[in-house]
């Protein structure tokens, strides 16, 4: 199986988690597709998007959770490159059977992310635009790797995530139901 993590954040240099979990990435056999560093100018080259999506199975989509959602160049990947009659649609089969994950860092703690909590919503109710995107695309959507109250974390925490990281978009998770 050949996984490909899309990794979306706009200031790479001042992250302190997404960054160590890109570069956790890379004692893997994974892809690495940094958004941002692809496209400074935030030119997406659809056509060569498209065919990294075709010639891996798992996609992984890595961000920092801004306002609720993703940053805007993720946003504007799936408005282009998730093409009529090509991602859904009339003859929009090409990414049916793919897996897709969302891995999400939050400044929010967890308790935050629940009815009655400051936030009010969980995550997986916050991240239903995600799951209905990946419906109807034909993608199957896996359980998402999500570490709240990154700010809060010490560095041996930050370790044991990213290890955790590696192992989470790598797992087997069984039979489709
Ligand atoms: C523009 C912006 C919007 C944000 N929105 C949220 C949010 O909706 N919920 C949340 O928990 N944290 C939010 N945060 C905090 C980030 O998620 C947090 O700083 C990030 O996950 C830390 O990862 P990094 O070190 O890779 O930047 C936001 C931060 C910024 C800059």
């Amino acid at each position: 199986m050949k996984t490909l993590v899309i990794v979306a954040h706009p200031n790479m240099k001042n992250s302190r988690f997404n960054k160590r979990l890109r570069d956790e990435l890379t004692k893997t056999d994974v892809t690495i597709h940094d958004l941002y560093e692809t496209y400074p100018d935030e030119n997406i080259d659809i056509a060569r998007e498209q065919e990294l999506l075709l010639t891996h199975d798992r996609i992984v989509l890595q961000f920092p959770f801004y306002w609720y959602s993703s940053p805007s160049l993720l946003k504007k990947w799936q408005d282009h490159v998730l093409a009529f009659g090509w991602a859904y649609g009339p003859g929009g089969t090409k990414l049916h059977g793919k897996e897709l994950m969302l891995a999400i860092t939050t400044g929010g703690p967890e308790a935050a992310y629940q009815a009655g909590g400051y936030n009010q919503y969980a995550m997986s109710e916050l991240l239903k635009p995600f799951q209905a995107t990946s419906n109807l695309i034909g993608a199957r959507y896996l359980p998402a790797f999500i570490i709240h109250g990154v700010n809060q974390l010490t560095e041996q925490q930050v370790n044991e995530h990213a290890a955790r990281y590696v192992e989470h978009i790598a797992k087997d998770f069984g039979p489709r139901r």
